[in-house]
């Protein structure tokens, strides 16, 4: 280990690298989220606590832990995606007793974390890994990854309404940034509202669909970035394909 703040020392020494960095390789936290965390005393190197976050470490030598949990890159990373059916909670463990996500998770694969979350009521696709940096990366709202939604609605937005989704909804949280949205599809007594939005607040589209008069009665998720949900039945699982997992590293560097 070797302590430092500045990012462009010269002769770190080989296979180093910071300790932000590798926290945020080990899936602990984003690299600002684990800077946070050094600063507060969290982390240890080799039994000691370390509070500058420049700090290089050799991961393949020295021991970092986080509240004393041992933290390590994963030998071998896993992209997944599940199509989500509804009545299932977006954590690893819920202390209800609920159905989580873990429960799809292939069996021998190792410990994978949500990218993002869907409301237990809302049904398609969430992707799940292991690989911290990229899961960190593709959730800051920095690059605005694309997220679309059918939304099954009562009754039909007008002109007005669409512009107003579209423009921004004052939500309590704050006013929505510009979403896209349609009216894909009209039914006797309800809609389905076809809307890309680029952040990912809680309950986002069921509040800005409410906040217009259109309350959600159901929602699916149908593409996440670069990838549609495509014909992946509800409750299934599949392996991200390389050139899959290739345009969501794009697009977590805000290229698509
Ligand atoms: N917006 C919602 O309202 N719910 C979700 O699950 C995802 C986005």
């Amino acid at each position: 280990m070797t302590t430092s703040t500045n990012s462009t020392d010269a002769d770190p020494g080989p296979g180093t690298e910071r300790l932000q960095k590798f926290l945020a390789r080990a899936g602990v936290a984003s690299r600002r989220g684990a800077e946070d965390l050094i600063a507060a005393g969290r982390v240890s190197v080799n039994g000691e606590v370390v509070m500058v976050p420049g700090t290089r470490i050799d991961p393949a030598a020295d021991t970092v832990a986080v509240d004393g949990e041992t933290a390590g890159i994963p030998e071998t990373l896993w992209y997944v995606m599940l199509n989500k059916p509804a009545g299932v909670v977006t954590t690893m463990d819920d202390p209800q007793g609920r159905p989580t996500v873990v429960g799809y998770i292939p069996e021998g694969a190792p410990r994978l974390f949500p990218i993002g979350r869907l409301d237990r009521d809302t049904t398609g696709l969430l992707l799940l890994t292991n690989d911290g940096e990229l899961a960190h990366s593709l959730m800051h709202p920095r690059f605005h990854v694309p997220k679309v939604y059918l939304a099954e609605v009562d009754g039909v937005p007008d002109e007005q309404d669409l512009r107003t989704l579209r423009d921004g909804v004052d939500l309590d949280d704050g006013r929505t940034s510009a979403a896209e949205v349609e009216v894909a599809e009209r039914r006797r007594s309800t809609s389905v509202v076809r809307l890309t939005i680029r952040e990912g607040r809680k309950r986002q589209v069921r509040r800005m669909l409410s906040a217009v008069g259109h309350p959600v009665r159901a929602l699916e998720r149908i593409a996440y970035g670069p990838l549609p949900l495509g014909a992946l039945a509800p409750g299934r699982v599949r392996a991200l394909t390389d050139d899959e997992v290739a345009a969501l590293r794009a697009a977590s560097r805000g290229e698509a």
